[in-house]
């Protein structure tokens, strides 16, 4: 049931703080700085670690939630990390190895696409890993180990809670994985740290950003086109964004890596076109305050995210939303709440069916 609340999203949405909590339940032990994931034996681990490289293999926010974890991938683990969307990697047929492992992430376990991928890496003898959110999905049954989400159903067909369990879930596996490192162990205790916060600080975002997002969603309804910039962690929020608005607005809406800004989408920018762009602390924030000032000189009207006040990003912004600041690779999951928030509200601003928007389907088990 709905609850009190309008909508299913807006429900699953309200639900993330406790959601990412299920999904680290019994598994990170924040006293003795601990991972024990059910699936990740220490024969699965070995497997991973001594494999050829990881593939990540899905579609839509799943894919994602592989790119939101991608840095720490690379940062924890020795090994090459590769992004697939399934649907492209059908279409390539790409070399798939005995010593590969694969990752299939969905939160239905039904995604047509990404189950044909699966049907592929098994075919070439690759370990297959699987994270879904659904007990005896295809996903979970075909895979040889990984472990389920446990964020509970999520029905609003624009994921959600999904998304950031996946981040939690992915964020402890490569703790996993990575946990024989003693060289690695302040930055793996100042993740787990982070973690363990983690359900505190969505809590406060949902508090913070929600009058914020409604009365930014009355100024962006008549947007015909909405640009959301990002890059390094914040490159997979833009994304995710992006298919977040327009999904549930039909208005388009394109994410875009703030490095590629200077080849070509600079072009867009002019008075009338709003531009989201992710500016919370991390290394980059040099890089994210340059495209916020390369937006304003072509007399746009940026729309900063911030997790700290900013004397140069509040100048040059139009509008500000501030969210708490986490670790620098969790902030993604914080960062993208406002976003789901702001979907919403223009969806209903617009009087879309929001749990339901037009032409699609809460699982794609057709190609
Ligand atoms: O069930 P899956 O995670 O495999 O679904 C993948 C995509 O179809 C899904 O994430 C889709 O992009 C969502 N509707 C986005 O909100």
């Amino acid at each position: 049931s709905k609850g009190p609340y309008a909508h299913f999203m807006l429900k699953e949405i309200y639900e993330q703080s406790e959601s990412v909590m299920n999904s680290m339940r019994g598994r990170l032990n924040f006293q003795t700085k601990s991972v024990m994931l059910g699936g990740l034996s220490e024969e699965n681990v070995y497997t991973i670690n001594s494999s050829r490289r990881i593939l990540f293999i899905s579609c839509g926010t799943s894919l994602n939630a592989c790119l939101a974890v991608r840095p720490t991938f690379d940062e924890l683990l020795n090994l090459p990390i590769a992004m697939e969307n399934a649907s492209d990697f059908l279409d390539r047929q790409p070399h798939v190895f005995r010593d590969d492992v694969c990752v299939f992430v969905s939160q239905s376990g039904e995604t047509a696409d990404t189950l044909r991928a699966l049907e592929y890496c098994q075919k070439k003898g690759a370990t297959l890993v699987g994270f879904t959110n659904t007990v005896g999905s295809s996903i979970s049954r075909l895979t040889h180990f990984g472990s389920h989400l446990n964020c509970g159903v999520e029905v609003g067909v624009a994921s959600t809670k999904a998304f950031t369990s996946q981040i939690v879930v992915m964020m402890l596996a490569v703790l996993r994985l990575s946990d024989d490192s003693r060289r690695l162990a302040p930055r793996r205790h100042e993740i787990m740290d982070a973690l363990s916060r983690l359900s505190a600080d969505v809590a406060e975002c949902l508090r913070m950003v929600a009058p914020k997002v409604k009365a930014l969603a009355q100024r962006l309804l008549d947007a015909k086109s909405v640009l959301v910039l990002g890059r390094g962690y914040q490159f997979a929020s833009c994304l995710e964004a992006a298919l977040k608005i327009k999904e549930l607005t039909y208005v388009h809406t394109e994410g875009i890596n703030s490095g590629e800004l200077k080849h070509g989408p600079l072009a867009l920018i002019d008075e009338n076109i709003p531009v989201i762009i992710f500016c919370t602390k991390d290394a980059h924030i040099d890089r994210a305050r340059s495209a916020i000032q390369q937006v304003r000189a072509r007399k746009g009207k940026p729309i900063a995210i911030i997790s700290e006040r900013d004397e140069e990003v509040e100048a040059a912004a139009d509008d500000i939303i501030q969210v708490p600041q986490t670790v620098d690779c969790l902030q993604a999951l914080i960062n993208i709440i406002p976003m789901q928030m702001l979907a919403y509200e223009l969806a209903v601003l617009r009087g879309n069916n929001v749990d339901c928007p037009r032409n699609l389907a809460k699982s794609v088990t057709t190609q």
